[in-house]
């Protein structure tokens, strides 16, 4: 059997691993006990010593850690004693673990994870972190840093359909079982497919819930519309051709994220909304132009949130290093070589990263697009509802006409200089929200004083401006700008509707 062919029998091992497990405390909080935080530290930046001390003398649990999280070779008797009651043979045969004379060794990584709410397991190739080894053009990607971020940058309210484009190891699918009722994930090779079919199977997610369609995009669902849509496609910015599936689309340059924001919109339900991880080329224009002219002028409200931008030579050594690859190795560098020629003859200078955010609406087209480069750390899910609820209630009311009032801990911040003649000068004034995207405006001593005035229970906008005009002996203000500022804050949550839990 080919190794393609033994994953697709995984999900018959799945019911007897998961008893497997559960005994030895193969679990997120299992593994944690076991090592430890020190030894939890060297296993995630792929130190293996402290790991396998931490693993002496702990049974069929350090058996497994050292089995699928280190790449290992243990010995058989222990393996069959960890893995039971699955036959060691039909492990084998099934593509699970490898005979590895004189021990035996894992053919796949399958391990424990908390995606939020509690512990699963999920399966995927060997990353190659802890033991070198050229990965395949099918190569099923772990749970990374991406998607991660995809899936806490993912709305958990209960919808009835989603669909995961590019499910690979499902960690998008198995963690949408828990707040969608049914969910599609798709994917081009059937390697993932069966990687995603045995993870459903071992967290015990009914075959009923999840369906799994093999093809490229949409063309799997065509004809169907969706709540949500999730999807970490591969979006590698390089020349059209596919080394491995898990990062190359067979898209030219940025083509992969621009077919998913062209085309995601036409398959979403009325209010219905995508999460999906993207990357553009930086060509000398404002990346924002180029991302936008993927948004339909009608029907969409979008948020683009740039999280990085790469320079070309960062961005492909990265890439090459992602793939197990050395640089210096000949091959590798001939790659590196061609890879920069492409993106230097199509004029790339920097490749942006991030997240595209989509709502479907019967209304003119939204756009907001947005670099985000500091850190936080609260999930951007809830805060991409938010942000498109925002959207949908400024397209409804006239702001002069509405009471604010300021966020719950947003605080002000003044930053003065001495002056010998008149002591402390502001130099800066900002306000800065305490949560979420953790947003911070600069603004001048008028807005300072605007936002003073906002009062749910207060004047509307228009009697604030014009107390203030009042007040300021500003004789006039600009109202057009006011609102303009009021409606920035708005957006970024700095300032809310008087009355926003009701709003919603
Ligand atoms: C970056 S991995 C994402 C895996 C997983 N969803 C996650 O969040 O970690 C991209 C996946 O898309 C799949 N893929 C590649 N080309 C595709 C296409 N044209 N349509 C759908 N899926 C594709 C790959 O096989 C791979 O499993």
């Amino acid at each position: 059997m080919s190794a393609t062919d033994s994953a697709t029998e995984l999900y018959a091992l799945a019911g007897g691993l998961r008893t497997a497990f559960l005994r030895a405390g193969y679990t997120t909080d299992g593994v944690l006990d076991l090592l430890g935080d020190d030894a939890q530290g060297a296993l995630g930046r792929g130190e293996p010593v402290p790991v396998r001390r931490a693993c002496a003398g702990g049974g069929e649990l350090g058996t497994l850690i050292r089995l699928f999280l280190l790449g290992d070779t243990c010995p058989r008797t222990a393996v069959a004693a960890a893995l039971a009651p699955v036959d060691i043979d039909q492990a084998v045969a099934f593509g699970l673990v490898r005979h590895d004379s004189p021990g035996a060794g894992a053919a796949i990584d399958v391990r424990p994870v908390d995606l939020g709410a509690g512990n699963r397991w999920l399966f995927s190739d060997l990353d190659g972190t802890l033991r070198r080894h050229d990965i395949t053009e099918d190569h099923v990607l772990g749970v990374g840093q991406a998607s991660l971020s995809l899936l806490r940058a993912t709305a958990t309210d209960p919808v009835d359909d989603l669909l995961d484009i590019g499910t690979g190891c499902g960690v998008q699918a198995v963690n949408a079982a828990d707040f969608a009722a049914h969910v599609t994930a798709t994917d081009v090779t059937d390697r993932s497919l069966a990687m995603t079919r045995a993870g459903l199977a071992i967290n015990e997610i009914s075959s009923d819930r999840v369906t799994l369609a093999k093809g490229a995009w949409f063309g799997p669902v065509g004809g169907r519309t969706f709540d949500r849509i999730v999807a970490n496609p591969p979006f590698v910015v390089g020349p059209p051709k596919v080394t491995h599936t898990y990062r190359d689309s067979g898209l030219d340059l940025d083509g992969a994220s621009e077919l998913m924001c062209r085309t995601a919109p036409k398959f979403l339900r009325e209010d219905g909304s995508a999460s999906m991880l993207a990357s553009w080329v930086i060509t000398g224009d404002d990346w924002r132009q180029r991302v936008a002219s993927w948004i339909p002028d009608h029907g969409i409200d979008a948020w683009v949130v740039q999280r990085d931008v790469a320079d070309p030579a960062l961005y492909v050594g990265t890439w090459i290093r992602d793939a197990g690859r050395d640089p210096r190795d000949p091959a590798a560098a001939d790659l590196a070589d061609r890879w920069l020629t492409h993106l230097d003859k199509a004029g790339v200078t920097g490749i942006g990263f991030g997240f595209v955010f989509l709502r479907r609406t019967d209304e003119p087209s939204d756009l907001l697009a947005e670099e985000l480069g500091h850190a936080f750390h609260d999930p951007l899910g809830p805060e991409a509802t938010d942000y498109l609820n925002r959207v949908q209630w400024l397209r409804t009311h006239r702001l002069v006409d509405e009471k604010f009032k300021v966020t719950d801990g947003a605080a002000l911040e003044r930053v003065a200089t001495l002056d010998p003649d008149s002591g402390w000068q502001d130099v800066v004034i900002r306000i800065h929200r305490p949560d979420g995207p953790r947003w911070s405006h600069e603004i001048d001593p008028l807005g300072r004083s605007l936002l003073a005035g906002l009062r749910p229970d207060g004047l509307n906008l228009s009697e604030v401006t014009e107390l203030l005009t009042l007040a300021t002996g500003a004789g006039h203000i600009d109202a057009p700008a006011v609102q303009d500022f009021v409606e920035g804050l708005i957006r970024h949550g700095i300032i809310l509707p008087a009355h926003w839990d009701a709003a919603r």
